[in-house]
């Protein structure tokens, strides 16, 4: 039975992850390398949840209760009493490796891991351990807290039963969960990101502005926010690694990312995080 989940990394999709979990009756404990990343996805968590009250989707006490369920540590070690863990660190693979490679050695023989990464492997992610059966992709999308899609993503060795818990738990958390294969950025980001990509080369080409590309997608399609908004909320840096994946897994130069994306990522222009991205905020 899953009760106590452990959140590697406190950014905003690991908060996102930890808050929803806390707000469904679980225990969670939040880990990061900083104590200043904890403190700022405590902080997501504290707006977020400021955000619900005021609206009034929960009362004070559940507020109050939802901070009391998450516990923050910068030490995995704390993990060795979790069932299930959800990675949401950058999508980097050898952090990730070594991050399964010590959850593995860590935490309890029966716990499951699970990676939020937007693209990596599922397979090669569980390589870095002992217990490929019971390593599962468990994709979130951003904002966690308001979207409803979990993307489920078995590795080849990912056991029925891992695949069952994990099912489960995203019901829990009140999540719509959808399998997808374990391919280049799964479904989501197999589809997402090349469209948000060919909006970057067509701001690169002039064919139109910024706000002239966004106001086409949301007038036009009916998209909730336009292609380059929404590269900004995801975050540039995350967007050209799924590029990168997507590009280096098929070998096709249909999915090259766009010079200027690699351009802003390098200017350290990664979207709202660093406060400018295609937009300035
Ligand atoms: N916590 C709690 N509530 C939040 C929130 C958060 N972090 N962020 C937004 N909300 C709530 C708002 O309070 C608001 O609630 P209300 O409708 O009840 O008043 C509601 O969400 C809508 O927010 P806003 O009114 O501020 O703004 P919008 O109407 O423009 O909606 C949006 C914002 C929900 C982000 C919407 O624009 C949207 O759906 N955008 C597309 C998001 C998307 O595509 N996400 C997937 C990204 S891909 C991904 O994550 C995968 C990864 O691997 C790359």
């Amino acid at each position: 039975m899953i009760e106590k989940i452990g959140v590697v990394g406190a950014g905003q999709m690991g908060a996102g992850i930890a808050q929803v979990a806390a707000m469904n009756g679980f225990s969670v404990i939040l880990n990061d390398i900083e104590d200043s990343f904890l403190d700022s996805g405590m902080r997501r968590i504290q707006k977020s949840l400021s955000s619900l009250l005021k609206k009034d989707r929960i009362t004070e006490d559940q507020k109050n209760k939802t901070l009391d369920q998450i516990e923050t540590t910068l030490k995995i070690k704390a993990f060795e009493q979790v069932d299930f863990v959800v990675e949401a660190v950058i999508e980097k693979e050898s952090l990730k490796l070594d991050i399964f490679k010590q959850l593995d050695e860590t935490c309890k023989p029966e716990a499951i891991l699970s990676t939020n990464t937007s693209s990596i492997p599922i397979t090669r992610i569980a390589s870095a351990t002992k217990r490929a059966h019971q390593v599962i992709g468990m994709h979130f999308m951003n904002p966690v807290p308001v979207m409803k899609l979990v993307e489920i993503i078995r590795g080849l060795a990912t056991s029925d039963e891992t695949f069952s818990a994990t099912r489960d738990l995203a019901l829990k958390l009140k999540k719509t969960p959808v399998a997808a294969n374990d391919s280049p950025g799964f479904i989501s980001n197999r589809v997402l990101l090349p469209m948000i990509n060919e909006a970057i080369f067509a701001l690169y080409e002039g064919v139109g502005t910024t706000e002239a590309i966004d106001s086409v997608m949301k007038l036009g399609m009916n998209h909730p926010m336009g292609p380059l908004a929404l590269a900004d909320l995801i975050g540039l840096d995350t967007c050209l690694s799924i590029m990168e994946v997507l590009h280096n897994g098929f070998g096709d130069p249909k999915y090259r990312p766009c010079p200027l994306l690699r351009k802003y990522v390098e200017a350290g222009y990664l979207g709202r995080k660093t406060g400018k991205g295609f937009y300035t905020y």
